[in-house]
């Protein structure tokens, strides 16, 4: 029997036999509709039950979840695209529209799902012209990015086309002649403390990628920041003049790298606060 065609008691039963398991009515109704899409059945719909109830975080058992425009597919191979990085989107998209010239390059520094580089190539006005170049250090994640682009040719060849993925740490991992040439650079890099580790949720915690949470304390000194350092300094260098750097960090952290991002000769530094009001991003011009 699979979920769609098991009359209405039926499926409310599972929906039932499933909320037992989870605990949450929502996550429940989620997982059996998830199920009946997918065409996995009864069995399939308590496989992703149990595992939901072991602690796997819910996008991960799904293996798709929404971001803007786009649903990407999400697991262990990276973190799970998260509400204040939509924004950031939006802060990076806004860069792009008052360049005052139409954007040729935008970057993408640790793409994990893919998320920011393919909503700026779906989303950017008048960016038919556009490259989006998604880099990360990680070729599991970048596999999985690669996936989401492959998903998103279905929908939006165009937008697919402007992709490019390359492996590397930051910067290196971007062809030499890009030097210069960039008109946007966004990135949410790792910015936990080690030491913050044991206060984060669980779920993301014990879930998610190590290498896509944790970064030193950087020459600043500032907790967490060093990965936020290396693409702000790299940026002075890579930006196209009037080019924008939008990079995402903690609140705590948003002061220490406006400094960084003014050491390096950046000019327009800015923060910029998430729907929750909070401190998440520093903004900079070359
Ligand atoms: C916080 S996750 C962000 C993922 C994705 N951009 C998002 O917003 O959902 C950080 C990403 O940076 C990548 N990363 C960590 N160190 C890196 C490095 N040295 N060079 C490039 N990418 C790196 C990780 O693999 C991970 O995918």
């Amino acid at each position: 029997m699979t979920v769609p065609t098991a009359p209405d008691g039926a499926a409310r039963a599972l929906v039932g036999e499933v909320r037992t398991l989870v605990g949450d009515r929502r996550e429940a109704t989620w997982i059996v509709e998830h199920a009946e899409a997918a065409g996995l059945g009864v069995q399939g719909a308590r496989v992703l039950a149990r595992r939901r109830a072991a602690g796997e975080p819910l996008q991960y058992v799904l293996g798709t979840w929404p971001f803007r425009t786009l649903e990407l597919r999400v697991d262990r191979r990276a973190l799970v695209p998260r509400p204040e990085t939509e924004v950031v989107v939006g802060v990076a998209l806004d860069e792009l529209a008052v360049l005052g010239r139409p954007g040729r390059v935008a970057i993408d520094l640790g793409t994990g799902s893919g998320a920011i580089a393919l909503s700026l190539a779906v989303e950017a006005r008048g960016g038919t012209d556009l490259e989006v170049w998604a880099t990360d250090r990680s070729a599991e994640a970048l596999a999985l990015a690669g996936e989401n682009v492959a998903r998103l040719a279905g929908t939006d060849p165009a937008a697919a086309a402007r992709l490019r993925l390359v492996e590397g740490s930051w910067f290196a991992a971007l062809p030499a002649a890009l030097a210069g040439r960039c008109d946007l650079i966004v990135a949410n890099p790792p910015y936990v403390a080690e030491d913050e580790l044991p206060g984060l949720d669980p779920v993301v915690r014990e879930w998610a990628p190590r290498s896509a949470l944790v970064a030193g304390p950087g020459r600043s000194g500032v907790a967490g920041l060093a990965d936020v350092e290396e693409v702000l300094t790299g940026a002075a260098r890579w930006l196209a003049p009037g080019g924008a750097v939008v990079v995402e960090l903690a609140p705590h952290q948003a002061a220490g790298a406006a400094d960084v991002a003014r050491r390096a000769g950046l000019a327009g530094v800015r923060t910029e606060r998430d729907l929750a009001g909070r401190l998440r991003m520093v903004v900079a011009h070359r």
